[in-house]
């Protein structure tokens, strides 16, 4: 895993065709968004459908949370059966609806309930078990060296940390220094994750913390382009572009197609409105386009609208940048 890039898991982002995405423009792992353990043992259709992938996804895991250690080796196995390349284990959401029922980031308050778990899960299948966690549920109980060593002496096969508390959330910045402190305490791979969001941030992860691969979350947001400039910045030293309106125009594009065959009208059409809004981040006057094509249904009528916007975008940058030549 030398070096790798892992696209995190994003629950209501990094679905099947996201993945895919991210796996084309050169993440080399990916992992499901969470999925109920509980949810997985009853067998419910919504539950399923974030468990389904592609080939095209591979390497990639299906993450698990839940706080009973039954249910999580019970659900492994159902999961397993899947055929993923590994199995992770979530104690790192801090969400009111995960930890309100004790999974996710809570079980770092209790780590003989961390050591349970993560035992039964490796016993349970036989496949590689990985674990994504935080630093600990706040300030005042860092956990993380501590669980780090029960997940190694447990038998996982490597460790995410996001070096935040669960009450910190998404605030402040992540203390990478935690991931060099992990890393220095255990033999197992640990991948380093939290604010990564340019190439350059890639490249101080690695050399600040010693990690043994990056994942990187919310900056490949509607941006997957990140992962291949990240490897093109470490290869080379050099920083690539950032993507052309078109490139992320034709994207996006490219994703809605998919969108539409996968789910069909409307529902496509629907699921696609958050997705323009994170290839469209940024761009000059695109908050009139999002408001015409959030009250359009037809993909046809669309797809005119927002090539139009880029013809019309190109050509404004077109004419400024000779206006720029003319009056130099
Ligand atoms: C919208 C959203 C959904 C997330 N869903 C999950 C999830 O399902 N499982 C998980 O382990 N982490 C989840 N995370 C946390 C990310 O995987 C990652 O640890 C965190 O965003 C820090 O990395 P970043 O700074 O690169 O975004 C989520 C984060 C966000 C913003």
């Amino acid at each position: 895993m030398s070096k790798a890039i892992i696209y995190a898991p994003l629950a209501g982002i990094s679905d099947s065709l996201a993945r895919k995405i991210a796996r084309n423009h050169g993440a080399d792992m990916t992992i499901s968004e969470l999925i109920s353990s509980e949810g997985i043992i009853r067998g419910g259709e919504k539950t399923l459908e974030i468990a389904r992938f592609n080939q095209s996804e591979r390497p990639l895991g299906l993450q698990i949370f839940g706080s009973k250690p039954e249910s999580m080796a019970e659900s492994a196995t159902i999961l397993a059966s899947l055929s993923p390349d590994f199995i992770d284990i979530n104690f790192g959401c801090p969400a009111r609806k995960v930890v309100g029922k004790n999974g996710g980031s809570s079980v770092l308050k209790d780590l003989s309930l961390l050591k349970r778990i993560v035992a039964m899960v490796v016993k349970a299948v036989d496949i590689p078990v990985t674990v994504k966690m935080r630093s600990g549920w706040d300030s005042g109980s860092l956990t993380y060296l501590e669980a780090g060593k029960i997940i190694e002496d447990c038998g996982a096969a490597a460790v995410t940390l996001h070096p935040r508390t669960k009450v910190q959330s998404f605030t402040g910045r992540a203390d990478w220094s935690q991931i060099a402190e992990l890393k220095q305490s255990l033999k197992i791979p640990v991948i380093g994750n939290g604010d990564i969001s340019s190439p350059e941030d890639a490249g101080r992860m690695f050399s600040e913390t010693g990690c043994d691969a990056i994942m990187v979350g919310r900056a490949a947001i509607g941006n997957p382009w990140i992962f291949n400039r990240i490897k093109e910045y470490l290869n080379t030293g050099e920083v690539p572009p950032e993507p052309t309106p078109r490139q992320r125009m034709t994207l996006a594009l490219e994703h809605f197609d998919s969108m539409i065959d996968k789910f069909g009208v409307p529902r496509g059409v629907f699921k696609m409105r958050a997705v323009f809004c994170w290839y469209f981040r940024g761009l000059p006057g695109i908050s009139e386009i999002r408001f015409r094509i959030n009250r359009m249904i037809s993909p046809e009528e669309i797809k005119v609208t927002i090539s139009s916007y880029l013809e019309t975008l190109e050509l404004n940058s077109e004419i400024s940048g000779q206006e720029a030549v003319s009056s130099g």
